[in-house]
């Protein structure tokens, strides 16, 4: 078997957001959702079997990862080690390019990155269906991150047993018409969240009195966005897209205490989005665990939203992501 491999894996943006888990261990989702897996901050994760060593050693950009980040890391590759019947240590070494905690899913190119790499070093043969089950151990997210373009994540059956729901449980590609689309992001604040995003989807499922309702929505949503994306129809597309992450972000704002990622830079250019549209040009947004908007619009028009949101995003970066590939092993 391989005893050292290097992956990539880029970071998706949700448009029916994944909020909720039914069974923490084995993140299982509550809810069905759906992404676009984008083509900026890569991940680049190279695993090294030690046969010698004690305990792994695990870095991130560099600096040796500690706390909960460790924590993760180590978790992931027991199981990935349960699974090969190999007790060998690893070392790993992680470059990762988005802002770590920023609310712009690090942990799903992370994760997704890590699973083709330690999956790879370990010698398991999976294809991508099974990478993805995998990657959803280490964030839920992560799941659709092995799939290039839109990828949808089942959440599988709540009623059946363990094994049957963890099977189920994966992403696959979602087919598009002619679409040619872009995610503007405004990033406002790349330092690290007050809550992170387990913690906030825990306390929303446990206090929010709108959970149960946006939940419920959220699989009509997804409906009306698979057809809306066969169809090319990108404004229905936005607007599901939208009104899904609004959803979201209300459930938290009832949850008690409330958790609340929106700031007045967020609102400024939510603004902006609706004046973009008033204008003509469609464009819609949507926000996950943290300040940063991200703005659906055709490609052909995001040079102009990408300046609109310059004006309104005061002392944030803009860029523009269009549709990017799934994770992959790097050769040799
Ligand atoms: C708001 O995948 O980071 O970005 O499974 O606990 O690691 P864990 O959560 P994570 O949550 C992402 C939440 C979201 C919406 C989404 O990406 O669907």
């Amino acid at each position: 078997a391989t005893e050292e491999a290097t992956a990539v894996a880029h970071p998706n943006i949700a448009l029916i957001k994944y909020w909720g888990k039914r069974d923490e261990d084995l993140v299982l989702p509550r809810v069905d959702s759906l992404s676009m897996t984008l083509d900026v901050f890569p991940t680049t994760t190279r695993v090294r079997l030690r046969a010698d060593a004690a305990h792994d050693q695990v870095t991130l950009n560099g600096a040796p990862a500690r706390g909960e980040a460790l924590r993760r890391v180590v978790a992931f590759l027991d199981l990935v080690r349960e699974r090969a019947g190999r007790a060998h240590r690893a070392v790993v070494d992680s470059e990762n390019t988005v802002p770590t905690g920023a609310g712009l899913a690090s942990s799903a190119s992370g994760f997704a990155a890590l699973a083709v790499a330690a999956a790879a070093a370990y010698g398991l043969d999976l294809d991508a269906t099974a990478l993805s089950r995998l990657a959803r151990r280490g964030s839920g997210s992560a799941s659709r991150s092995v799939f290039g373009g839109f990828a949808v994540w089942h959440a599988g059956p709540a009623r059946g047993t363990a094994q049957e729901a963890d099977l189920a449980s994966h992403a696959e590609p979602v087919p598009t018409g002619d679409l040619d689309p872009a995610l503007v992001v405004a990033v406002l604040d790349a330092g690290p969240k007050e809550v992170s995003s387990r913690t906030a989807m825990r306390r929303t499922v446990d206090t929010s009195p709108l959970y149960e309702s946006w939940a419920a929505s959220s699989g009509a949503d997804l409906a009306e966005m698979r057809a809306a994306l066969l169809a090319g129809d990108i404004e229905t597309v936005g607007e599901v897209a939208e009104r899904n992450a609004l959803g979201m972000h209300a459930t938290m704002l009832a949850a008690r205490p409330a958790v609340r990622y929106m700031t007045p830079a967020t609102l400024a250019v939510l603004d902006r989005v609706l004046r973009i549209r008033r204008d003509g040009v469609p464009a819609y947004a949507t926000m996950d665990a943290g300040p940063n908007v991200k703005v659906l619009c055709r490609r052909a028009d995001a040079g102009q939203v990408a300046a609109a949101l310059w004006e309104a995003a005061a002392d944030g970066t803009v860029l523009v992501a269009g549709p990017g590939p799934g994770a992959r092993l790097l050769g040799g």
